[in-house]
């Protein structure tokens, strides 16, 4: 295949360069374009635009694959936790037995917050989204880390991922415990990284929680199938904001806002809240199916679609297995599970979903897993905040190790008015 394309324009030709990645996706490299055309191209949603080169996650939309550091999430949700997921999305590679001690030691020294944060939540109104309050918190906690490490201060840098990927756990913990006028439970050193949230969330000095290893386990695979998606919109943020050369805290913090929005990481809570209103309504998907293909009505199928998957979401059909899993082990039924399986079925066979490649995604069955965990509805979006921390970090970290890389500065096509002057006050219409 050749390794250049030929562009013309205005009767002369320019030669464009094609790269090829590790997994044979090919590109035309247009660094040159406006230099030597005066072109620039436009992508709105950069739906054909590759921002950067990346060698974290790889994802095969046509195929349904998705791999991170080239290995299957199938097999990392199978075999692997999110610890050691997090950990090899950082570092490269699966960590060794000592390595992998190593950071639990460091997420542990670094799971607890300042006290005086509890101020900061305190001061919030209640009933303030936890995604909100998540995005907040991680930016305020660069005030009490405000030394940022060098690029050469590898220590310091991977001290900075743990102390985020450990502290992100407890803020989330303490904003549920703190809107409900609870006391705040705190981290402990004997429990992993999933059962430590699980505690922190449902511990209470009168009811104490119980770890159940069947949950700590569909959390962790919950989390790993989160951890990361290339460059997703939240990810793109991410890179975005840390173009600028900005600390890590406050480009994670704009991943959690762009994370947050109903078509990206929101749609696992506003899947329930779709669910819910099928359910109530009597269960029929039928005039939701509806909805979501009348052009005219802005509503959208919630878990369902995706831009780069065009079949299923592999994500998706190992969270179904995982729902199922968890319902038979607490040996409990989910009103919704049945309608989202029935929605499904139902969309699966009509046209306007065929068509349209349109099928569940992983915030499909997502939010009945959190459900059955007990996860309270409006902390669905910070479950997946916390699930992609690792991926972040790992994309933020390679773009600020790029040589090459710039700050983010898309340009634009102008369509506004011509050269104008100004108009005083007294001549206006
Ligand atoms: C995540 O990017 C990632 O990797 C994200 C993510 C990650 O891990 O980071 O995978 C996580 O965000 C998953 C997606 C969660 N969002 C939802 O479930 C919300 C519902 N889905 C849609 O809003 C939509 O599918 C998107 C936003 C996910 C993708 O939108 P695109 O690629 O921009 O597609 P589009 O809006 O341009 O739609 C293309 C066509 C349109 O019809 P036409 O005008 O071409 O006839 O498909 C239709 C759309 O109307 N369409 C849908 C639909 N999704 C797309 N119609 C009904 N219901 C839907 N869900």
């Amino acid at each position: 295949m050749s390794d250049t394309a030929q562009l013309i324009v205005d009767g002369k030709t320019y030669e464009i360069p094609i790269i090829t990645g590790t997994e044979g996706e090919r590109a035309l490299d247009i660094s040159r374009l406006r230099a030597d055309t005066g072109l620039i191209t436009l992508d709105p949603g950069c739906g054909n635009t590759g921002t950067c080169q990346s060698s974290i996650t790889f994802m095969d939309g046509e195929k349904g694959i998705l791999r991170y550091r080239g290995i299957p999430v199938e097999q990392l949700a199978e075999h692997s936790t999110f610890r050691e997921t997090a950990y090899l999305l950082i570092n490269g590679e699966l960590p060794t037995q000592e390595e992998l001690q190593r950071f639990s030691v460091r997420l542990n020294d670094h799971s607890l917050v300042h006290e005086d944060m509890r101020a900061f939540f305190e001061s919030y109104p209640r009933g303030t989204h936890p995604m909100g309050m998540l995005s907040s918190m991680i930016n305020a906690l660069r005030a009490f880390y405000p030394r940022i490490p060098t690029r050469s201060e590898e220590e310091e840098i991977n001290i900075t991922f743990a102390r985020l990927l450990s502290k992100v756990r407890t803020l989330a913990a303490m904003s549920y415990k703190i809107s409900l006028g609870h006391k705040v439970v705190y981290p402990r050193y004997d429990l992993s990284y999933c059962a430590n949230f699980l505690n922190m969330m449902f511990d209470s000095p009168v009811r104490p929680y119980r770890i159940d290893e069947d949950l700590v386990e569909a959390l962790n695979v919950f989390w790993i199938l989160h951890a990361d998606h290339e460059q997703n919109c939240s990810t793109a943020a991410v890179r975005s904001v840390g173009s600028a050369r900005v600390n890590l805290y406050a480009s994670i913090s704009a991943g959690i806002s762009a994370l947050w929005g109903p078509l990206h990481g929101g749609a696992n809570q506003a899947v329930i809240e779709m669910l819910q209103e099928i359910y109530d309504r009597g269960g029929d998907p039928a005039p939701f199916i509806a909805r979501a293909k009348d052009k005219e009505d802005p509503f959208r199928l919630m878990g369902f679609g995706h831009r780069v998957y065009k079949t299923f979401d592999p994500r998706a059909r190992i969270m179904e297995k995982v729902c199922n899993r968890v319902l038979k082990k607490l040996n409990r039924q989910d009103p919704l599970l049945p309608i989202a399986k029935r929605l499904e079925e139902v969309a699966l066979k009509d046209s306007y979903f065929i068509d349209h490649n349109l099928y569940p995604n992983v915030d499909f069955y997502a939010g009945i897993v959190l459900r059955a965990i007990g996860i309270p509805l409006d902390m669905f979006p910070v479950m997946f905040a916390i699930g992609r921390l690792p991926g972040w970090i790992a994309q933020w970290k390679e773009s600020a190790d790029d040589p090459k890389w710039k700050i983010h500065r898309p340009r634009q096509i102008y369509t506004g008015l011509l050269k104008r002057d100004y108009v005083p006050m007294e001549e206006r219409g």
